[in-house]
C-alpha cells in the first residue's frame, strides 16, 4: 500500500515537472522505506500490522515487552506558540526532539512557496512531507539528507536547520564539546562548539530514546496526516496547536516586519492599504476551521490520537497543561520537564496561590496584542475569522475599550478533552 502510493507521488511529481533533482531523489530513494514483512522473523505472535523491523528488534532484546515508540506531531502555525509547547518534549529525557525538519521539504521542494502556492504545490509538499514524518519517526535520518542542501557528504552536515534546538543533537554522543558539568549545550552554543553533524550518530541517538517528537508548522491542518495517524507501523499522537488569530497576527506584524508590512502601516496610519494580503489571516482562520471541525467531528480514526491545545491556557496554567498533554500523549513525566517550566515561569513554589507567579506574566504576554493591534484591525480579523473565534472560545470586542481593557479576559473557559 505505501508503495503503490508512492508510486502515485513519483508519477505527480514527474508530471508537474519539479525539480530534477526532487525526482531523482525519489526515484533513487523512495522505496527503501516499505519494509518487506518477514514472519519467519517475527514469529512471536505479535500483531502483523506492526513494523516488522521495530518489533524484531524488540523480540530480539525485550522478548514479549511490546512497550511501542510514540510518535508526538506537534500540528501549529508561525506565531502560536509552538517553540515553547516543542520544549516540553525536547526537555524530556526518553524524547528524541526534532524542530521543524519539514523546512528541509519546503526549502527544497518550493523555495519561493508562498500562502497562494497552487493545490498541486501544496500536494507535492504534503506528500513529501509525510514521506519525511514517516521515515523520521523510524529514526531514518538518512532520509532527510536528499533534502538539505548542499546534500551532505559522509553522513555529515553543518546544514540541519536549527539543529541546536533539539538537545539531543547538542549532548553527548552526538556531540562531544560539552565541559564536564553540562548535560547538553544551548542553541548557540551547540552549533559553535559542536561541529558537523555526523547523522549516524544523531540516528543512533534516536533509536535511544524510546519517542519521537516533531514539531512542525508546514502542515495545514490534521487531515493532511490522516495517512500517517493511520498507518499500523506508527503510534501517532497529535497535538494541535491554537492561538487567538488576533494575537497570531499582532505577534508576526512584529516578527516578520517585511512580509507583515501592510498590516504595521494600516496600524500606523489608520488606513487599509488597498494591496492588504488578507490571506496572510484567512489562510491561519481557514486552516484552525477545518481542523477543529474535523477533530470536533470526532472521526474514529482520530480516536486517541488527537488533542487540541490552546496556547493561551497553557500560558495560563502550564504545570495543569503539561500533566493534561502527557496524560493524552501516554509517556510518563520527568522531572527535567517540570524544571524546566518552573524556571522559565519562573514558578515560585514556596505558596500555593502564587504557585507560578510570572504565569501571569506569560498569560499578559498572550493577550498583549489587546495593546498594539488598532481597532480597526482587530473588527477586521473578528469578521474574518468569525467562525473560528467562536469555535475555539475567544471572545471578541465591541469597542476599543473594551479592547484594552485587560481586566476582562476574552479567553472563554472552555475544556477541550483530548478524544479518547
Ligand atoms: C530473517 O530474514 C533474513 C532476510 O531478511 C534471513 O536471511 C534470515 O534467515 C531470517 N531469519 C530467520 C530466523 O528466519
Ligand atoms: C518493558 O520495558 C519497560 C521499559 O523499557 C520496563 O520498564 C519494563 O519493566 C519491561 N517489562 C518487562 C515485562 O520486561
Ligand atoms: C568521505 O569518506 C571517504 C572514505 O572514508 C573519504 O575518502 C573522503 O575523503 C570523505 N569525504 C569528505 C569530503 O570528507
Ligand atoms: C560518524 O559516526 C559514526 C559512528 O560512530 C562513525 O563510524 C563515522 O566515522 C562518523 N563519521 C564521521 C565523518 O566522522
Ligand atoms: C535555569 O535557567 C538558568 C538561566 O538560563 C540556567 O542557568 C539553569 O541551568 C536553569 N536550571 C534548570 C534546572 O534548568
Ligand atoms: C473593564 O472591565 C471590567 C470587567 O469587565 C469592568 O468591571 C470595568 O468597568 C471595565 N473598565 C472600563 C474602564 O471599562
Amino acid at each position: 500500500m505505501q508503495c503503490s502510493w508512492k508510486a502515485v507521488f513519483l508519477l505527480a511529481l514527474a508530471s508537474i515537472a519539479i525539480q530534477y533533482t526532487a525526482i531523482r531523489t525519489f526515484t533513487t530513494k523512495s522505496f527503501h522505506m516499505c519494509p518487506i514483512p518477514n514472519p519467519a522473523n517475527c514469529s512471536h505472535g505479535q500483531e502483523p500490522t506492526d513494523s516488522p523491523d521495530r518489533l524484531c528488534d524488540e523480540s530480539q532484546s525485550l522478548n514479549s515487552n511490546l512497550s511501542r515508540k510514540t510518535h508526538i506531531l506537534i500540528l501549529a502555525t508561525t506565531r502560536s506558540g509552538s517553540s515553547f509547547v516543542g520544549q516540553l518534549f525536547n526537555q524530556h529525557s526518553d524524547v528524541f526532539y526534532l524542530f521543524e525538519p519539514l523546512y528541509h521539504v519546503q526549502f527544497a521542494l518550493l523555495p519561493k512557496m508562498t500562502q497562494n502556492s497552487s493545490p498541486t504545490d501544496r500536494r507535492v509538499m504534503l506528500g513529501a512531507s509525510r514521506d519525511l514524518l514517516r521515515s523520521l519517526y523510524d529514526c531514518d535520518l538518512y532520509f532527510m539528507e536528499n533534502y538539505i542542501k548542499p546534500q551532505p557528504i559522509n553522513h555529515t552536515t553543518d546544514k540541519l536547520f536549527r539543529r541546536g534546538t533539539s538537545k539531543a543533537l547538542c549532548s553527548l554522543p552526538v556531540c562531544n564539546a560539552l565541559a564536564p558539568n553540562d548535560m547538553y549545550l544551548e542553541e548557540g552554543d551547540c552549533v559553535k562548539k559542536c561541529g558537523s553533524l555526523n547523522m549516524t550518530l544523531a540516528m543512533e541517538a534516536c533509536k535511544d530514546h524510546g519517542h519521537v517528537a516533531i514539531k512542525t508548522v508546514r502542515v495545514p491542518e490534521v487531515n493532511d496526516l490522516r495517512a500517517l495517524v493511520e498507518d499500523p507501523r506508527l503510534n501517532m499522537k497529535v497535538i494541535q496547536l491554537v492561538r487567538d488569530p488576533r494575537g497570531i497576527l499582532a505577534s508576526r506584524s512584529e516578527t516578520f516586519r517585511d512580509t507583515y508590512r501592510l498590516w504595521r502601516i494600516w496600524r500606523a496610519t489608520g488606513r487599509r492599504p488597498f494591496n492588504l494580503d488578507t490571506t496572510q489571516l484567512t489562510t491561519v482562520c481557514e486552516d484552525f476551521l477545518n481542523s477543529i471541525s474535523t477533530g470536533f467531528g470526532r472521526p474514529s480514526w482520530l480516536k486517541g490520537r488527537y488533542m487540541l491545545l490552546r496556547y493561551e491556557d497553557l500560558a495560563r496554567n502550564p504545570m495543569k497543561k503539561m500533566e493534561e498533554i502527557y496524560n493524552f500523549v501516554g509517556v510518563p513525566l520527568d522531572s527535567s520537564v517540570e524544571r524546566w517550566i518552573q524556571n522559565n515561569t519562573r514558578g515560585d513554589q514556596s505558596s500555593a496561590k502564587h504557585k507560578y507567579g510570572t504565569v501571569r506574566n506569560s498569560a499578559a504576554t498572550a493577550e498583549s496584542w489587546r495593546l498594539t493591534l488598532s481597532y480597526d484591525i482587530v473588527e477586521f480579523t473578528q469578521n474574518t475569522c468569525r467562525e473560528v473565534l467562536i469555535q475555539l472560545g475567544y471572545k471578541t470586542v465591541g469597542s476599543s475599550q473594551e479592547l484594552r481593557n485587560l481586566s476582562y479576559s476574552l479567553i472563554e473557559d472552555k475544556n477541550f478533552a483530548p478524544f479518547l
